[in-house]
């Protein structure tokens, strides 16, 4: 924003954590820091997206003006008492570090230090700032910390802090570039490992296209050659392959209910990506506190009719009578489980203190947008799902008795193909996954959206034509149960990347204590949901496609 000289600028604290855990934070306050005496402001009123984040933007009390120097200036001081300094020690023993926000700029210092052999510990205590000011807007901050007092019980400490202002040439738009880190997310691993996995792209789509249209025109050979034969001689004929299940293929998969719930928030899920993805393209999301969050529930919210098409039109196809239950099964599947595992580390982090429980506001919010925005929106989509594309209007008739599934070699069991579909897929994305997980939990803004976007591309291309091919084996096997095979072929890639934030939590982060590990592993687990859940319906949206495809040109008396 636009400041006029000797205008005041408020100095945020926000919080303070342990440095190898970006995610567990408390309030500034929650530590026996002091504040300064101007008193005007006292809390900031957060959006939906920062208070889910943890964010707890206090006043700090010091008096800072618009191109005003101030030389250094006590501002408060700690009466240091025996649990005051034990608060400190754990804080400094524990690499504690606190945030503070200008101008919506992030300044970040450290709360102190313990010299070599751990047994005394020092507190920073003077804030020396350096504002830099291009006309009249704040384009850079600047923080040292300086003032090393030791913590004797019983003292007093004086807390100060000096204020510079600098011209400086840095335009307000490019103000948040010193935050990035192009030698980490454009290194040129990032570079080499998209240009992989573009490589396994076009790979996998030639070997799938030649091997299907090579065995498929083979096929289609010898059916349409036996047709010509008499009866006698067909019956002779080759009796195996994916043309034997023509009755049984469109068959309703078992559990309709939950498989259409699954693909509709799948499709959703992809859906929000894909938005999210370009709105950060496009804006510069992470120069906003917890915009990026505020836009994505915003977008899933809005999209809650794709979940309702998508899942209610293939319930209503599978033949499904009860489609009330399967909306409310399919638009809640997602939000309850989020909700869920919150709920859950919410209670450990009330215990704790931290500040990432979430306010009881906040979340009768998100259950008003649960019960008001989604599920109407949802309500339209199934009610249009099911009257425009509800028809099971499928190319080969149902039999009436199943086919028994003949008995086939290990490797040929779904259980097996699901396990091995999600490598390839799980190979094209891990190392974006190493980018990802790092600006989460470490002290990185991810801002590379296009990699991200090109990685999504290349996961679905991937993902489908993986799926495709288990798909073909598996009808091949004349086992007719491809539905959640292929579905869950896909979703397995999420396994695999559960199991590669086990690897990232122990040889990548300093992570410890139940907190920190109850938080990283149930929102890793959740992510992997997602992601598994949206990998198997863009997978089955691909493999459904080609399995109409193929028996439609097939003629069945
Ligand atoms: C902040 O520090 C950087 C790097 O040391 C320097 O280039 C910049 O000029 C400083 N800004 C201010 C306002 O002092």
């Amino acid at each position: 924003s636009w400041y006029t000289d000797k205008e005041e600028v408020v100095l945020w604290m926000n919080t303070v954590g342990p440095y190898h855990n970006r995610q567990e934070t408390y309030k500034y306050f929650s530590l026996p820091f002091c504040a300064g005496i101007k008193k005007t402001i006292s809390h900031y009123h957060e959006t939906l997206g920062e208070a889910l984040q943890g964010v707890e933007l206090e006043f700090s009390g010091l008096d800072i003006k618009f191109k005003e120097e101030v030389m250094q200036t006590t501002y408060c001081e700690i009466e240091l008492d025996k649990a005051k300094r034990d608060a400190f020690v754990y804080a400094i023993k524990n690499h504690y570090w606190y945030q503070m926000y200008i101008d919506d700029l992030p300044i970040w210092g450290i709360v102190g230090e313990a010299d070599e052999n751990g047994e005394d510990h020092y507190l920073w205590t003077y804030k020396k700032l350096e504002i830099g000011f291009n006309g009249n807007r704040i384009v850079d901050v600047n923080l040292t910390s300086e003032g090393k007092v030791k913590l004797v019980p019983n003292t007093r400490i004086a807390m100060s802090y000096s204020v510079k202002w600098k011209k400086s040439d840095v335009k307000f738009e490019d103000r948040f570039d010193k935050y990035l880190d192009p030698s980490f997310f454009q290194h040129r691993i990032h570079w080499f490992s998209i240009f992989n996995s573009f490589m396994m792209v076009i790979f996998l789509v030639g070997l799938v296209s030649m091997i299907l249209m090579r065995t498929l025109r083979k096929d289609y050979a010898r059916y349409s050659k036996e047709e010509e034969m008499d009866d006698m001689d067909r019956d002779l004929g080759d009796e195996y392959g994916w043309k034997q299940v023509h009755g049984d293929v469109f068959r309703p998969s078992s559990h309709p209910l939950i498989f259409s719930s699954l693909i509709g928030s799948g499709c959703q899920i992809f859906s929000v990506s894909l938005i999210v993805i370009v709105v950060a393209m496009l804006e510069d999301l992470y120069t906003e506190r917890g915009s990026m969050l505020s836009t994505a529930i915003f977008v899933y919210a809005a999209t809650s009719p794709v979940n309702g098409y998508f899942g209610g039109s293939l319930y209503a196809k599978q033949g499904g009578r009860r489609w009330i239950k399967q909306m409310f099964v399919g638009a809640f599947l997602i939000p309850a489980m989020v909700c869920g595992t919150a709920f859950f580390i919410n209670f450990i982090a009330i215990y704790y203190h931290a500040s990432r429980a979430i306010p009881f506001g906040t979340m009768v919010a998100v259950c008003c947008i649960c019960f008001f925005v989604i599920l109407p929106l949802n309500l339209v989509g199934t009610i249009l799902g099911r009257n425009l594309s509800g028809q099971p209007n499928f190319p080969c008739r149902v039999n009436a008795v199943p086919r028994p599934i003949p008995e086939k070699k290990w490797f040929m069991e779904p259980a097996v193909i699901v396990c091995l579909g999600g490598i390839l897929p799980f190979g094209s994305i891990f190392i974006e996954m190493y980018f990802i997980f790092t600006s989460f939990w470490a002290y990185k803004i991810y801002y590379v959206y296009g990699f991200m976007m090109l990685v999504l591309v290349i996961l679905c291309i991937v993902t489908v034509c993986v799926t495709i091919v288990c798909t073909y084996f598996l009808l091949n096997a004349e086992d007719y149960r491809w539905q959640w095979t292929s579905f869950l072929s896909a979703a397995s890639t999420a396994v695999y990347v559960y199991m590669y934030s086990f690897y990232y939590y122990f040889f990548k982060t300093k992570m410890y204590g139940l907190f920190q590990t109850s938080f990283y592993f149930g929102y890793m687990a959740v992510f992997s949901t997602a992601l598994g859940i949206m990998c198997g319906a863009v997978g089955y949206m691909g493999t459904s496609a080609f399995v109409r495809k193929i028996y439609t040109n097939v003629k069945i008396d």
